[in-house]
């Protein structure tokens, strides 16, 4: 029952072969990207990895919540199109051409713990979605307000809201997991 502890590190150092370009230079327009990366790559993975854990449920969760990132990668586009500065998705298709890599590395993982893996995917997922609905977008919302452009304003609210929702059904599911795990420990 020793199972290798696994962290978010971890997590994050298997998608190191698709690794983005540092985030400092953060645009609006390099976020078409990040929802296409998340839609793409992301939560399809978490998604097979919840598969191969037999977690169907979460597996659900993880492929309903890229279906979503999706749609917000459309709004974005739209919003970008009228701005005239379409984004050329450079570090998703990195991503896709390092998907052997990915899921090798991710695949490892799995065998080495698989509960410890979707554990972290999940408070990984959190993560990543509180930064988006408490800080990335927030940002450009306010911004966009700043220089008049209620319209743009209101595009980038309806993403906060939805991504504060997967930050909600991801902690809501955590919290599910861990419920389960430590009756499993307990030997319910
Ligand atoms: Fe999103
Ligand atoms: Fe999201």
């Amino acid at each position: 029952m020793n199972k290798p502890e696994i962290t978010e590190d971890m997590i994050f150092a298997c998608f190191a072969a698709a690794k983005q370009d540092s985030r400092m230079h953060q645009t609006a327009e390099s976020f078409v990207d990040v929802e296409e990366y998340e839609n793409q790559i992301m939560y399809p993975e978490f998604a097979r990895w919840a598969e191969k854990a037999g977690q169907p449920d979460l597996a659900r969760l993880f492929r309903k919540v890229a279906g979503e990132e999706k749609l917000h990668a459309v709004w974005l586009r739209e919003l970008y199109d009228d701005i005239g500065v379409p984004s050329r998705g450079e570090d998703t298709q990195r991503a896709i051409d390092a998907l052997n890599t990915i899921q090798a590395n991710c695949d490892q993982l799995i065998a080495m713990n698989p509960q410890g893996v979707i554990e972290k995917a999940l408070s990984v997922a959190i993560s990543v979605e509180e930064r988006e609905y408490q800080d990335i977008y927030p940002r450009f919302r306010d911004q966009a307000i700043a220089e008049g452009e209620t319209e743009t304003a209101a595009v980038y609210q309806r993403v906060i809201d939805s991504e504060a929702q997967h930050a909600d059904w991801f902690r809501g599911a955590l919290a599910d997991f861990r419920g389960a795990q430590t009756q499993v420990a307990a030997g319910a």
